[in-house]
């Protein structure tokens, strides 16, 4: 959301009211990028040159070491700019990943390689294990359990090849698109009298690249270009980005010679493997970009960037997954082309930087979750209500009408475990100050919202009101750590909501203890301010920090602005808004004398980001295809690493009729994050404002939603192990199956079995859904038995209004919680569902962790997690709890691990008692003699199935196991003979 100036709620109202629709002139195309058009005309050149192109840059085999076994490095040249230094190092990690960084060495400026410091969590440890054979144009280094890995750094020209098993798997340079535009000098407009050529700058004295004896300019024209294009300054619109360091860009092409399907680089809205942006029949024409952008309605199709950048691409294929990632925080966009079903070509050109390019191995998406965690790090464990419903518009008024929206939730029964403020709680948009006279007793409001067990998120925008009398603005200034305008002194001045406003610089580490301390809910000792109108049940919503500028060039920030180090903004764009997520969550995590998980939502977000919270998809639309492409967002984001991520339910902006809000509803309820939140200029849409049927079936998406929070919070504990995304994509489960790489509006949750097809589609009362396997797959409500097929299977499944396609696969056990409650706190105590769904082979497994849901005492073993497993022996089926806590030696206090069964464990002591009300077996095929619990009978009740024998289609037999008198932190067998 923006506008072009400041002004007033009322005149947006109007404004966004007649105005609906994305203004593509706010945003550039390529074609107006200088940086981008270069890369993209040397991809042109390279390509009409066919075979005759070669890259110019070549690695000096002279200057060739190897040093602690896995680093190789050697000095590479440019033969058109012999006078230039380029260094190359290519590191091998001990998890098989290539870091493969090239930057100027030497040049007349220092590129920008810190991007790497952001995201990753650690200096990945290189490999002990690697084996080099060096040849004259060529080294080889060889890895891996089987020695399947293979590198090849070729010199003549640069190449770097990663094989596995002989196959070919990441080519980079292999089109010879690699160009990093060295540092150079301005030239001198030439004096026209003495011109020589028209077309050509000539070199100023003593500037070293432009040597003319060396290349001429005109001999470097087949490979960059007859003529220079906007190398020294750029407009846009009415603004001129000065680009004093003059060129910079980065381009390279990464190629996937046995890979037709690539997924990734978030975020864009689109279909999750991604379309081609180049080739005869591209389906854009514009290439992927990587901008965050606050960009207005965006398009349910497109390319344009969005809020956030994942530079992370997975290739795909039957046999194997591999990806790159691309640690540059500057604007990059990104071609991909399908030259055949089996390959794919990608090319990236970034505005500055220096190439910083991870290669993961795979062979598997699994195994490539797992590297891209092992360098970014795995999701933050969520706080447990936090994966619970929130109900959010912008705005609610005053604080009785917070009270009121809580008091209408109580009254109608429904749960709800957060309620949000946007930003017109605050005086005059300076966030942290309560606007006075709508919300008089913040702290009384913030309680008595906690009193029912519920939480509160208040927006904290990056944008701070420059006036004095506002302490956030006048401490930052006071600091000097705001972002710096292009000369370099002083405080950049923008517009955002409150007007003219600065923006900090949280690359400056003198901005982070400071931006904590405003966080502390109790008052300073050395009498600062600090937000004590607030308290520990206020979490924080960080919008805007793309940043959005009104008044800035594509609504953001000028390229040319400065940052601590003297960065320019143009070098760190993309991390910015992680940074400040990055700060909001160390804020918030701060406070308190017990420590607790804060929730932070960032809408910007970068590689990494998954360490501070959760994200959501910006301004979509009311309509039902932005319905539909969120989905795949947050597939698409889930791969990026963020798997805490969700879209405005609802829809931002627009009235959604009633059927699409219960559809949307249904949407929600099964993404990570379960927000709904309209514009200011929408109607109220809380859900008790529903006409019948409406309102009941919502009512009841929202607490199904509450029945499967057990489940959401193993699937988000698993994340946080494996890496692997909560919402998991067909090609993610079935790696195999060609027929679902291109699936992506089914997707499977954790690792339940849990297969959900929303309905994104107006009238629609049935899904066809893709089972890849031969195995039986349950409906969740009515235990209808689907039989899937080797080879994959199409079944057609109910979908009235009130129906949401959900099956479990046959083999998992599904554990939830039933009783209706007004919020996630007060389930701690309720006893447990399993629902146990018999695969074809009658086995079945899944798990539980539990744990305080709030503070950080699971890391030092206080937490319950449970193996439940279903075998049948001859004519016996048994299903059993056992401790899955034992096995986990990590969980250690001073060196002792901790089980659910120590003494010690207290979390685990505070659950003695809940039970298993109830287990549900899907697929007993005859009804039992005795179902018993430690030898004794207990009650049960067995449902024939209909029509389901032997492999056909039809309900399934059922039988469900009333109150077996077993507890959750037990272990426990039962046994149906
Ligand atoms: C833009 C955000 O995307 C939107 O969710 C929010 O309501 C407005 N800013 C106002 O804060």
């Amino acid at each position: 959301m923006r506008l072009g100036s400041l002004v007033s709620v009322t005149s947006l109202l109007l404004l966004t009211s007649t105005t609906l629709a994305f203004k593509a002139h706010d945003f550039k195309t390529c074609s107006q990028s200088g940086f981008c058009r270069r890369g993209r005309a040397l991809s042109a050149r390279a390509k009409d040159a066919g075979a005759a192109w070669n890259s110019p840059y070549t690695v000096d085999a002279s200057s060739v070491s190897i040093q602690e076994g896995a680093v190789f490095k050697a000095g590479v040249k440019n033969s058109l700019y012999p006078e230039v230094n380029f260094g190359l190092e290519v590191r091998i990690q001990d998890d098989g990943v290539i870091r493969a960084r090239i930057d100027e060495v030497g040049g007349l400026r220092k590129r920008y390689d810190e991007a790497a410091s952001w995201a990753l969590i650690s200096e990945p440890r290189i490999s002990q294990d690697i084996k080099w054979s060096a040849g004259r144009d060529a080294i080889r280094a060889t890895y891996g359990p089987k020695k399947e890995i293979e590198v090849v750094i070729s010199y003549q020209p640069l190449k770097i090849t990663l094989y596995r098993g002989g196959v070919e798997q990441v080519v980079v340079n292999g089109q010879g698109l690699l160009h990093m535009e060295h540092f150079r000098n301005k030239p001198e407009p030439p004096p026209a009298a003495t011109e020589t050529s028209s077309e050509q700058s000539q070199p100023t004295d003593g500037e070293p690249q432009v040597v003319l004896e060396a290349a001429p300019v005109n001999h470097r024209a087949w490979f960059e270009g007859e003529t220079e294009d906007a190398l020294w300054e750029e407009t846009f619109g009415t603004w001129t980005d000065t680009k004093p360091k003059g060129p910079e860009s980065l381009s390279v092409d990464i190629n996937f010679p046995n890979h037709g399907t690539v997924y990734g680089i978030p975020q864009h809205a689109t279909r999750l493997a991604l379309p081609t942006t180049t080739g005869d029949s591209p389906h854009f024409t514009d290439p992927y970009r990587l901008y965050n952008a606050d960009v207005f309605e965006y398009l349910a199709s497109s390319p344009v960037s969005l809020y956030g950048s994942i530079p992370l691409l997975h290739a795909h294929s039957a046999d194997s997954t591999v990806a790159v990632f691309h640690v540059v925080g500057s604007e990059t966009w990104i071609d991909v082309s399908h030259r055949s079903e089996k390959s794919t070509e990608t090319h990236w050109i970034s505005e500055s930087g220096i190439l910083d390019l991870f290669i993961l191995p795979g062979p598997t998406p699994e195994a490539v979750f797992r590297q891209y965690a092992s360098l970014t790090g795995t999701p933050v464990l969520p706080a447990q209500w936090s994966l619970g419903y929130h109900q959010c518009r912008w705005n609610y008024v005053s604080s009785e009408d917070v009270r009121s929206v809580q008091k209408r939730f109580d009254e109608e029964n429904i749960p709800v475990d957060v309620l949000w403020l946007d930003i017109e709680y605050s005086e005059d948009h300076k966030y942290f100050m309560w606007n006075e006279k709508t919300f008089p007793d913040p702290v009384e409001m913030v309680n008595d919202v906690a009193a029912n067990g519920r939480k509160m998120v208040v927006i904290v925008d990056p944008h701070l009101k420059r006036v004095q009398n506002y302490p956030a603005f006048k401490q930052a200034s006071d600091l000097k750590v705001l972002v710096k305008p292009k000369s370099g002194e002083g405080e950049y001045e923008g517009w955002c909501w409150p007007g003219s406003s600065s923006w900090v610089d949280f690359f400056n580490p003198a901005s982070w203890d400071w931006w904590k301390s405003l966080f502390k809910t109790t008052p300073q000792v050395d009498g600062s301010w600090s937000w004590t109108q607030s308290t520990e049940d206020v979490h924080i919503w960080n919008d805007m920090n793309e940043p959005s500028v009104f008044n800035g060039p594509e609504i953001t920030m000028p390229k040319d602005n400065v940052h601590y180090g003297g960065w320019e903004h143009r070098d760190v764009h993309n991390i910015n808004g992680m940074l400040y997520s990055n700060l909001t969550w160390q804020a918030v995590a701060a406070r308190g004398d017990v420590p607790k998980r804060p929730f932070v939502l960032t809408r910007a977000f970068f590689a990494g980001s998954q360490r501070f919270g959760a994200m959501w998809t910006g301004d979509n639309l009311g309509t039902w295809e932005h319905m539909a492409v969120g989905i795949k967002m947050v597939l698409s984001n889930g791969v990026g690493g963020l798997s805490f991520a969700g879209s405005d339910v609802g829809g931002f902006f627009g009235n959604p009729e009633p059927e699409m809000l219960v559809r949307w509803y249904q949407v929600g309820a099964f993404a990570p994050f379960f927000r709904a939140h309209a514009h200011i200029d929408t109607k109220r849409r809380e859900p008790y404002l529903l006409d019948e049927p409406y309102k009941s079936i919502v009512y009841s998406v929202l607490r199904l939603r509450y029945t499967m929070l057990p489940m959401w919070y193993t699937a988000f504990r698993e994340t946080t192990v494996t890496g692997v995304p909560v919402l998991r994509p067909q090609y993610v489960m079935f790696p195999k199956d060609k027929n679902g790489f291109d699936i992506d509006d089914q997707y499977y949750i954790g690792q339940f079995g849990l297969l959900v097809k929303p309905v994104t589609e107006k009238n629609k009362r049935d899904a066809s859904v893709y089972l890849a396997e031969d195995q039986v797959y349950y409906d969740y409500f009515n235990h209808f038995a689907y039989r899937g097929a080797a080879g994959g299977r199409n079944v057609n499944v109910p979908a009235g209004l009130h129906q949401v396609p959900l099956l479990i696969r046959g083999g998992s056990i599904v554990p939830t919680r039933e009783r209706p409650r007004r919020a996630s706190s007060l389930m701690k105590h309720d006893p447990f569902t399993l629902r146990v769904a018999l695969s074809n082979t009658h086995t079945a497994s899944g798990d539980l962790y539990l744990d305080d849901g709030e503070t950080w005492s699971h890391q030092s073993g206080q937490f319950v997690w449970r193996g439940f497993t279903a075998s049948k022996k001859g004519k016996v089926i048994s299903i059993s709890s056992s401790d899955l806590g034992k096995k986990r030696p990590g969980d250690a206090v001073d060196g002792v691990s901790l089980t659910s069964y120590d003494d010690r464990n207290e979390f685990a002591k505070s659950l003695e008692g809940v039970r298993v009300e109830r287990i549900i077996v899907l697929g007993v095929e005859k009804k039992p003699k005795s179902v018993k619990v430690g030898g004794k009978e207990v009650e049960w009740e067995y449902l024939e199935g209909v029509g389901a024998a032997g492999r056909v289609d039809g309900g399934a037999a059922t039988l469900v196991v009333k109150d077996p008198k077993v507890e959750i932190t037990r272990d426990w067998e039962i046994v149906i003979a």
